[in-house]
This record gives C-alpha cells, structure tokens and sequence, in this order.
C-alpha cells in the first residue's frame, strides 16, 4: 500500500563515520533499503578503515560516496545527495565528526552533506566514555541539539577499549525506528493528536499478587507506532513495556483506574483515542497490606466491578464528539453478533471487533484478525495481518470516517 511505511521510496542520505560501530550501520543501511528507501551512504576516509564501501553498496544497490570530488552525473556526488535527502542520519557519529559538523567544518563527503543539505538530522553518537562526557562533546551535542538536529543517545555497555560504560551507539532498531518519526512527520496524521491504550491491566490482590489477562499490547504498540509513522502526536498509556518507540509519551499504568485517570486527562487535548487495552471488567473488592499467606488457608476472592474507561470517556466528551473514539470488542464466540450488540449499546464511533480465538490471532500474536464495524452499520472484514497492517487499515477508516477528526 502506498504511504503505509514512511521509508518507501524516500531518500535517506547516511553518513558513515570511523568508529568500531561502522559495522552497524550496514544493519542500519540493510533495515532502511529493505523498506524500500534510497539510502546513499556517505563515508569519511576513517569509515572505510572499518568497513568496506563495497558492503554498503551491495546492501543499498547505490554508489556509496568515499571521495569529496567524485562526479554523479557531471555534479559533484555528495552534493548531490545533500539536496536529494529527505533526512540525514550520522550513525556512528564519532566525537570528531560531531565537533566538525558544530562548527560547521566541511573536508570530508559526510560533515560536506552536513552543511550544504536542508534535510532534518539525526545523529547517533558512538565514542569512548571520556570522549563522551567531555565537556567539548556535550557542548556540541548542545549546538547540534539547538539546530534541530536530533540524538540517539548512547548506551552503557561494552566499548571498543573493552571497558564498559556510556557511549556505545545506540542499536540500529532504535535508529531506524527515529528514522520512522523523522520521516513521518509529514503524513496524513500530521497535527492530530492520538492517544492509545494498551495491554491487560493488572488489578491487585496483595503486594504481590494480581489479577489480569492475556493481552501482550502488541496491537496497542502497533497502533501507536502506525499514527506516529503518519505524523500524529501520540500518547501511548500502556500496561507494558514493549520495546521503546521514539517520538511519543508514553504512561505507564497498572490498573484500570490508573489507564482512566490517565485517559481522563488527556480528553480535551486528543483528536482520536483508541481504546486497545484489555481493561479488567472486575477487580478484588479488597486490597490485602501483606501478602496473603498459605498458613491462613484459602482466601476468599470477592471481586467488584471495575470502572469502565470506555464509557466514561465517551460520558465526559458529551455531545462534541470529540475525541473520536475506537473501542476493541475482544471475543471467542459469535464474533460479529456480539460486537454488533456493543457497538450499539457504545455508541462509540469505530468498533474493532477482535477474533482472540483463531489460531494465530489476537493476544501475545504479532497477527490479527478484526472486523470493523462504522457508523451506519456497514462493516470492513480484513484477513488475518500482521498487526502493524491492522493498525493502518483502522487509522485509513479514523480518517475516512472522521471529517470531524
Ligand atoms: N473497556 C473499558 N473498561 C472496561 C472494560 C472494557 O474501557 N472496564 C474497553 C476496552 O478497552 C475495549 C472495550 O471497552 O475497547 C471493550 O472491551 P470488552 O471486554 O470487549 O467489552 P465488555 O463490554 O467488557 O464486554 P464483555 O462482556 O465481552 O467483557
């Protein structure tokens, strides 16, 4: 599908700097041209120590430009790659680079493409930790910063010098996933605000003990990831700590309470929310101080009912209809009969009906199998996706349907 992946068919311009974390940004260069970017990779004379230009230019199937004064065309390569780029994405970027581009220094194809291109930057530092956190490299990392350029930080790990400490590179996912929101910026979503709710809430017996459900929040997470891909500011309210994605505040909750208060809060200020978790429906009526424990024998389990996320949020929106709400029907049996019975008994705008049976749907999978179901009655059955798909066929409905979005 067209404009699905922000990486298709855009032009990513990567500068490769000499650092021992060159190897990586073949990862980084192999993940982007996979998703159907133009990557063209820039090297400093110091990289190709460390890597060869030839495994970048089988990976990327582009001439890789090693030499300041190389023609492309009858025009000097690397400005040419510094007016295409869409972003510019400095992985490893070694302290030396780092300086040179604060300062605005040009003699090498990378800090060259620096200068000269319009296209946002991302930097992914990669040095020794003294390097790092030497005042001259903090103060550039500032500049940089201050021009809009943005950081994949470092990590604490094993380095080069067999020490361990800051100033590891970040992983190639994590760069490529900052490449996402960088290039998503300019989708369809640009300028709305999504809020999601994610995973099974965990409503708690003793300090120690809970009651939940299967729900991995992978949908949520898929969901989230989908809308800022497109260019909308995204809160993400989660019950889990699924791999981090960049470009979105993410709260953290336990129970459903929490995921209500913290949906509550954020009502006025959402275009669209999307309400994915699997909200416990009861909770223990008691909250036990210690743990229960097994020489007082079988406790007794008096369950009460939980608040409802769902129709509290579409209680406070009133009649403004905004935020346009999503809700999930999560069912094992008579799929479309029940979420049909809900979508009427809702109200809501979209009704994302959810096959937890199926084999290889719904919780913990990285499939899914929905119908949704629209205002007016008609109805969308999609096959069994992967479900970052899923997420972008439901946020194509939220703006097909939402005018008023
Ligand atoms: N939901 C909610 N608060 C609850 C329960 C559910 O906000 N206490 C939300 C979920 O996030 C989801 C939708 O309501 O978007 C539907 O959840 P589901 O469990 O399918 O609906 P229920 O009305 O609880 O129906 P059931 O009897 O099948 O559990």
């Amino acid at each position: 599908m067209p404009g699905r992946n922000p990486v298709e068919g855009r032009h990513i311009a990567l500068g490769v700097t000499g650092s021992i974390a060159a190897y990586k940004a073949a990862a980084i260069a192999s993940a982007l041209a996979q998703e159907g970017g133009l990557v063209d990779v820039l090297m400093t004379p110091q990289a190709t120590q460390f890597v060869a230009p030839l495994t970048f230019e089988a990976l990327t199937h582009r001439p890789v430009v090693t030499d300041m004064f190389r023609l492309s065309n009858s025009e000097i390569s690397h400005v040419v790659v510094s007016h295409s780029a869409d972003v510019l994405v400095v992985a490893p970027a070694t302290a030396h680079t780092i300086a040179k581009l604060a300062l605005g220094l040009a003699d090498d194809p990378v800090s060259a493409t620096a200068l000269s291109t319009r296209a946002p930057g991302l930097l992914a530092p990669a040095m020794e930790t003294g390097m790092w956190q030497n005042p001259a490299t903090q103060a550039h990392i500032q500049t940089l910063r201050d021009r809009g350029w943005l950081v994949a930080d470092p990590v604490s790990g094993h380095l080069a010098s067999g020490a361990t400490g800051e100033g590891r590179m970040a992983e190639p996912e994590q760069v490529v996933d900052i490449v996402h929101q960088m290039l998503g910026r300019s989708g369809d979503l640009a300028g709305r605000h999504i809020v999601v709710t994610a995973g099974g809430t965990r409503e708690p017996i003793d300090p120690v003990r809970y009651l939940s459900n299967r729900s991995s929040g992978k949908m949520g997470h898929a969901i989230a990831e989908a809308a800022r891909d497109r260019g909308a500011a995204v809160t993400l309210i989660a019950t889990v700590a699924l791999p981090p994605l960049a470009g979105m505040e993410v709260v953290a909750v336990e129970r459903a309470e929490e995921m209500r208060d913290a949906v509550l809060h954020l009502l006025n200020r959402a275009d669209v929310l999307v309400l994915a978790a699997a909200v416990a429906d009861f909770r223990p009526a008691q909250l036990a101080d210690q743990k229960l424990k097994r020489r007082d024998g079988v406790p007794e389990l008096v369950l009460s009912t939980n608040v409802n996320v769902l129709e509290e949020a579409k209680a406070q929106r009133g009649a403004a209809r905004k935020p346009f709400i999503v809700g999930f029907a999560a069912e094992t049996e008579n799929l479309l009969g029940n979420a049909r019975e809900k979508f009427a008994k809702w109200g809501i705008d979209l009704v994302v009906a959810n096959d937890v049976a199926l084999e290889g749907s719904g919780f913990g999978s990285d499939l899914n199998k929905v119908t949704m179901l629209r205002i007016g009655g008609d109805m969308v059955d999609l096959p069994l996706l992967p479900k970052i798909e899923v997420a972008h066929r439901l946020l194509d409905e939220v703006i097909a349907l939402g005018s008023k979005v």
